[in-house]
């Protein structure tokens, strides 16, 4: 089966990770529209053009399934990628939602929502919990984490001076997490370290294999998938976040 997995730049890598470990897929073709990224700070109309011209890329690859491994992409452009292939196109929201339902059975429990500018005021992931009878749910942009992790920096002073400017306000730590943008699971140490053990980091990249094995059958196939990189800016540096991040 052909995958293609679509993100801004690295953040999908964090998906990727997951679909490897399962090794659901025998070929799985990554693209990373690295000239454009951030996505996440660009209106509706700009985020759903660039997602049409990465449908476009995936072409020549005939497709059976494409996951949108970007929330930004999945909370504006799902609809209308859908509408223009035969195959399965899968976002992250829906499956990070559904994640969320399986690890709290309390919907009282305090849920921090962190992702783009763009997915939060979506309101994609607010509204979708609510109708789940979630009641405490908090949300926070913190679009300062993309340029660093395409940095690949993971850890370390500007990790802590980001935490202190986005989370100071924040009386207490929630018992949920939830890493509404591909790029954030990258920093999931330091982001555990901070709001300690016991809050649950809610993973898009663990929330799509739930998906695939629950919703399409999906199931191990004991073989490593081939793995093509596409970048439309430095495949180079793509491939090199790559190897430290899947290894
Ligand atoms: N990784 C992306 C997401 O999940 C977007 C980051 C960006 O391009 O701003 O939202």
């Amino acid at each position: 089966m052909n995958v293609g997995i679509f993100d801004s730049g690295v953040g999908g890598l964090s998906v990727l990770k997951s679909i490897l470990k399962e090794q659901l897929f025998e070929n799985i073709i990554y693209y990373g529209d690295t000239a454009r990224v951030p996505y996440g700070v660009k209106d509706k109309d700009t985020i759903i053009k660039f997602s049409i011209q990465a449908l476009n890329f995936f072409s020549p690859f005939k497709l059976d399934m494409l996951i949108i491994a970007c929330n930004t992409v999945s909370a504006y452009a799902l609809d209308e990628l859908r509408t223009r292939v035969d195959f399965p196109v899968l976002g992250v929201i829906d499956a990070g939602v559904s994640a969320t339902k399986y690890a709290l059975d309390n919907k009282d429990s305090e849920i921090l929502v962190l992702a783009t500018k763009a997915t939060i005021n979506s309101k994609q992931y607010q509204k979708r919990l609510q109708d789940e009878g979630f009641k405490n749910i908090n949300s926070l942009a913190t679009g300062l984490f993309v340029p660093i992790v395409e940095e690949g920096i993971f850890e370390g002073r500007i990790v802590d001076s980001l935490f202190e400017y986005y989370f100071k306000e924040l009386k207490k730590s929630p018992q949920a997490v939830i890493l509404g943008c591909t790029h954030f699971p990258l920093l999931s140490d330091a982001l555990q370290e901070y709001f300690g053990k016991d809050c649950k980091l809610i993973h898009s990249g663990n929330a799509i294999v739930r998906q695939l094995k629950e919703n399409f059958d999906m199931k191990s196939i004991n073989k490593e998938a081939k793995l093509s990189f596409y970048a439309s800016s430095d495949v180079q540096s793509l491939k090199n976040t790559a190897k430290i991040w899947l290894s």
